[in-house]
């Protein structure tokens, strides 16, 4: 526990780029099995994490779901943040597929932005707003590619348009695995449901990504 919580922000414009699926998943395995006290926020009025939350709580109960969890919209981010903040060592922010001024509290109260982008043009199109806010509020962007197909020429072609942006690329890659979503309709994620897959891999190699990155920025 800590006032100085680390702030995770997950954006992305596009709709169904994977930032509540992203977000659970990190949230999860930041937390380390309790080793570290997470808090989550679901700043997005469709309220998906918030779902899932409620999935996990009926399926651990209220004090075992692991996780800390509130709602919020518009301004009250920055609010729902500070109180995360003061029960955990880690928040993380999922937000609605805007770029404009509803995200841009949750972007400026964040340590770290990560960016999800699937490996398509219109997807790559979608990241360049929410970089120029993040570069805006001086806050550092890590850029992680999802639902990778197996062997896409277009991969490759994506991820090299992806590091001239001037933004960090995530040397992890979350492949497009139907672990991902089924295990977050049982109020869990791939690291729970799967432990030995290629998808819990992924998602334990990018949460020890993100440390290091926070480590050294
Ligand atoms: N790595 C992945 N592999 C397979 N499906 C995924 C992956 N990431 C997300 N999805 C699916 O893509 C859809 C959109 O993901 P979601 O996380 O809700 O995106 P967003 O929050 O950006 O709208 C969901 O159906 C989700 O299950
Ligand atoms: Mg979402």
């Amino acid at each position: 526990m800590s006032d100085e919580a680390t702030v995770i922000t997950v954006s992305q414009q596009k709709g169904g780029a994977g930032k509540t699926t992203l977000s659970a998943h990190l949230a999860v395995a930041l937390a380390d099995g309790g080793k570290t006290s997470v808090g989550l926020l679901d700043s997005d009025p469709q309220g998906s994490l918030g779902e899932w939350f409620e999935a996990r709580e009926e399926r651990f109960g209220e004090e075992k779901a692991g996780l800390g969890f509130r709602t919020s919209s518009g301004w009250g981010v920055r609010r729902e943040i500070r109180a995360l903040g003061r029960d955990h060592d880690m928040v993380v922010v999922d937000t609605p597929p805007k770029a404009e001024m509803d995200v841009r509290p949750a972007l400026g109260a964040a340590d770290l932005v990560i960016v999800p982008v699937q490996p398509t043009p219109v997807d790559l199109w979608a990241t360049s707003r929410t970089l120029e806010i993040a570069k805006l509020e001086r806050v550092p962007v890590l850029i992680v590619l999802t639902r990778v197909p197996p062997r896409a020429k277009l991969t490759g072609e994506i991820a090299e348009a992806l590091q001239e942006l001037s933004a960090n690329l995530a040397e992890t890659r979350l492949g497009n695995r139907t672990g991902f979503a089924s295990s977050m309709g049982s109020g869990l994620t791939i690291t729970e449901s799967e432990r030995s897959s290629k998808g819990a891999d992924e998602v334990r190699a990018l949460a020890a990504e993100v440390r290091a990155f926070l480590a050294s920025n």
